[in-house]
């Protein structure tokens, strides 16, 4: 489009018309755009406190036969995967038995649990479910391990996994996710003091 004027003619575009690299630019920018919209709605989801049966309430999880249900292997050591909440609810006795081969089989650990939260302590990944070669809990981030009750064993965490005060109410199991208990220091050994050299491992 041209205008005129006392100094002679001025090539400008139409008004409203962009260049193909502006178009490009700009769809690029609206691209950005959405895919940081996404990611801050993914994590003001993972942090904003779910009042109802999730992370930052009382979670009642129900009775030892409740959660066999849900988790047959529960009562076999198998951590119980309850995901509202981001935790692992490990039955002590039997995951000890799970770990040291003797296998035992507890109904009801009768209080004897850990509530132990996914997120690791290192960058805050969601650490998988217990490693079937070492037993042990690790993080496919940065390769930080811990064992069956939460203790550090390798990696570059700083702590063991952070965790949940747990009580019991009429034989049923309520986990207070908003009142987080940091985990336990490095070289804490309560139990599983073997080596992670000498053993498999599911991630390097
Ligand atoms: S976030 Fe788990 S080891 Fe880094």
């Amino acid at each position: 489009m041209t205008n005129h004027s006392s100094y002679g003619e001025v090539h400008t575009k139409p008004i409203g018309e962009i260049t193909r690299r502006g178009f490009m630019r700009r769809m690029l920018g609206i691209g950005v755009g959405l895919l940081s919209l996404e990611f801050l709605g993914g994590t003001i989801a993972f942090l904003w406190p779910n009042l109802k049966g999730g992370l930052g309430g009382i979670v009642d999880l129900g009775t030892a036969a409740d959660i066999a249900q849900q988790q047959p292997a529960w009562p076999k050591g198998e951590p119980y995967i309850y995901n509202k909440a981001r935790l692992f609810f490990v039955n002590v006795p039997a995951g000890e038995g799970l770990v040291d081969g003797s296998g035992k089989t507890v109904a009801d650990p009768k209080g004897a649990v850990l509530a132990l939260y996914r997120k690791c302590p290192h960058l805050g990944c969601q650490i998988p479910q217990l490693c079937d070669k070492s037993k042990w809990f690790e993080c496919l981030c940065h390769g930080s391990k811990y064992t069956i009750l939460g203790e550090k064993r390798a990696g570059p965490a700083p702590r063991g996994m952070d965790r949940f005060p747990v009580t019991i109410s009429n034989g049923v199991y309520q986990v207070n996710t908003g009142e987080k208990i940091t985990g336990p220091p490095v070289g804490t050994v309560t139990f599983d003091p073997r080596d992670s050299a000498s053993i498999p491992h599911c991630t390097g």
